[in-house]
């Protein structure tokens, strides 16, 4: 990363060319940048690793791109993915290194972090956490009761919950044939109700829990957690069937019952995991970069170790692409590059998430936690405050649900707005009944055509249409929004690995600039203490005179509530 002694972005030379160069582009129209220009196809798009990268309905021009990539040096950008990719101390506010692109190494290579290669290390968890999978997938791993596994649920939050639960929804199709039924189920929310879900429906005998739990000492996975155990406690040590008298121990069925993932291993072992039930990784792992491992766990066990390992080595293309790759031709660079430009040079600070493929339903929800909380901050590595914007609002859906929700704000609003369409070329190759096949074909090309089409109307507005006939106002539209699409060569583990990596290292990238933490999220720590101490309040033992009068007032309408 930059030097201590770095000037703040906004008074490097770059900056400032950037700057008046907006000036003269702000407003130029979309429309106008492409005119009869064909070359923009060629000149902003680029592929690897099966994805394809079209930057060309970016508001920018190639000078404009010049002067990003000579920003993208004065602010030390080869120096600095150097420093992410070979284990340098990049997260400063927790002194440690972010190696989550450890995680994906070949078990043949070698890195050498603070004098030890941690590739072994990696290898061996991964090693550990496929005798578990085997063992579950096989039906082998046995509950209390002596009957196998058939539900699994995920507790976790955050990066314990959203990457695994992304990931197993985008690659629902690799789903080994013919063996034995394993459900994989997620719940996060610390108020119980996708628990309470599952409760309802599972038998305990036949379920298993999976903590994942980096800290192990986030009260939304522990609280699930806690109603965990008691209702298999409660279910099972009073279970009178079972072929011998004995009833079950509680140690039994907490062994039998749960798995823990962590850094914390005193923490897994204080609650009560069994030591050999236990998989570890390591505090230079981020929660939002964690699915790499054993918080991967859950998708291991949905797609099979070999496709886990296909997910990796996607993302591993994509990380020598990082290091390798020449700026002007290196993905997460341009990607990032691009954000950079639109927040900070046309002031565009609103950035939605739109794939055009069912499967990638929690992609947006994924990048939102990604993307706001690595580079959601308002001080420099440095400690000072900045003076120019870092992370604009993402948030968004699957496109084709979209369109009929809030495209009309990016179509009519007044707000700017960036876009990325994801979407796969080819779909359904693989479905055996040639009718359903077609149907199924027709219904992929359609939404490519509605994804091809947005990207267009966005840029375009009212030039699209081929009519040229006069529209009452209502009916306009103004184009000019800018967008970004990806292309996957088909939704694959291994490109679905390069898809993330990508938008990981444009995280990256974009933080550089900002010359901000990405990996660190001090702006959740206090909500988490008031939290506390709020609920000491609410379980009245608590001063509640000393709180505004708006929480007084939503804590007098739970206590009344409770009276009823
Ligand atoms: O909300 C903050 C956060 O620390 C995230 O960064 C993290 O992914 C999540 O909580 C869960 O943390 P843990 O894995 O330690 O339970």
């Amino acid at each position: 990363m930059a030097s201590a002694t770095r000037t703040t972005p906004d008074t490097l030379p770059a900056w400032q060319t950037l700057k008046h160069h907006a000036e003269a582009l702000r407003h130029v129209h979309l429309k106008n940048l492409f005119g009869d220009d064909d070359s923009r196809w060629v000149n902003f798009t680029r592929q690897v690793a099966g994805l394809t990268l079209d930057l060309s309905k970016q508001r920018w021009d190639d000078d404009t791109l010049e002067h990003l990539l000579a920003l993208a040096h004065e602010a030390g950008m080869p120096a600095a993915i150097d420093a992410l990719l070979s284990g340098k101390r990049v997260n400063v506010s927790e002194n440690r290194p972010a190696l989550h692109t450890a995680l994906r190494l070949p078990a043949d290579a070698s890195l050498e972090v603070e004098g030890e290669d941690v590739v072994a290390s990696v290898h061996d968890s991964l090693a550990q956490m496929e005798c578990l999978v085997q063992r579950l997938q096989a039906g082998q791993w046995r509950g209390a009761t002596g009957k196998p596994i058939r539900h699994v649920v995920n507790l976790g939050v955050g990066g314990s919950d959203l990457g695994p639960l992304m990931v197993t929804h985008a690659l629902a199709d690799y789903r080994p044939k013919g063996r034995h039924p394993l459900e994989v189920h997620f719940a996060s929310t610390m108020d119980g109700s996708q628990l309470a879900d599952y409760l309802s429906r599972f038998n305990p005998e036949t379920t298993l829990f999976v903590l994942s739990s980096k800290s192990f000492t986030t009260i939304d996975t522990l609280s699930n957690a806690n109603t965990a155990k008691d209702w298999l406690l409660g279910k099972l040590s009073a279970h009178g069937d079972l072929p011998t008298a004995a009833p079950l121990s509680a140690e039994l069925i907490v062994r039998q019952h749960f798995i823990g993932v962590s850094a914390s291993p005193e923490k897994m072992s204080e609650w009560g995991i069994t030591s050999d039930h236990q998989l570890m990784f390591w505090d230079w792992v981020g929660g939002r970069y964690s699915l790499w491992g054993t918080i991967g766990l859950p998708i291991a066990l949905v797609v099979g170790m070999d496709n886990f390992r296909e997910l990796l080595a996607g993302a591993h293309a994509m990380d020598c692409h990082f290091r390798d790759a020449p700026m002007e031709d290196n993905l997460p660079v341009l990607l990032g590059l691009a954000g950079i430009w639109n927040v900070n040079f046309l002031d565009i600070r609103a950035h939605s998430i739109l794939p055009y493929d069912g499967r990638l339903e929690y992609f947006a929800a994924y990048l939102e936690q990604l993307e706001m909380e690595s580079n959601g901050k308002s001080v420099t590595r440095q400690g000072q405050a900045v003076n120019y914007s870092t992370c604009p609002v993402l948030w968004g859906q699957l496109g084709p649900n979209a369109q009929h929700a809030f495209y009309q704000l990016l179509h009519q609003g007044t707000q700017p707005v960036v876009c990325d369409f994801i979407a796969p070329l080819k779909r359904y190759d693989e479905v055996e009944d040639p009718d359903t096949r077609r149907h199924l074909k027709v219904q992929h090309r359609l939404a490519l055509a509605n994804c091809f089409a947005q990207s267009r109307v966005l840029m375009l507005g009212d030039d699209a249409l081929d009519d040229e006939g006069p529209r009452p106002e209502h009916k306009r539209y103004r184009g000019n929004q800018p967008s970004t699409t990806v292309l996957l060569d088909k939704l694959t583990p291994f490109t679905l690995g390069a898809l993330i990596a990508l938008y990981e290292h444009k995280v990256f990238v974009q933080a550089v600039i900002w010359d901000i933490n990405p990996f660190d999220q001090w702006g959740v720590e206090l909500g988490k203490k008031i939290a506390t101490d709020t609920q000491a309040i609410i379980d009245g033992e608590g001063d509640i005179s000393r709180m505004d009068a708006s929480s007084r007032g939503l804590i007098g309408a739970f206590w009344a509530s409770e009276q009823e």
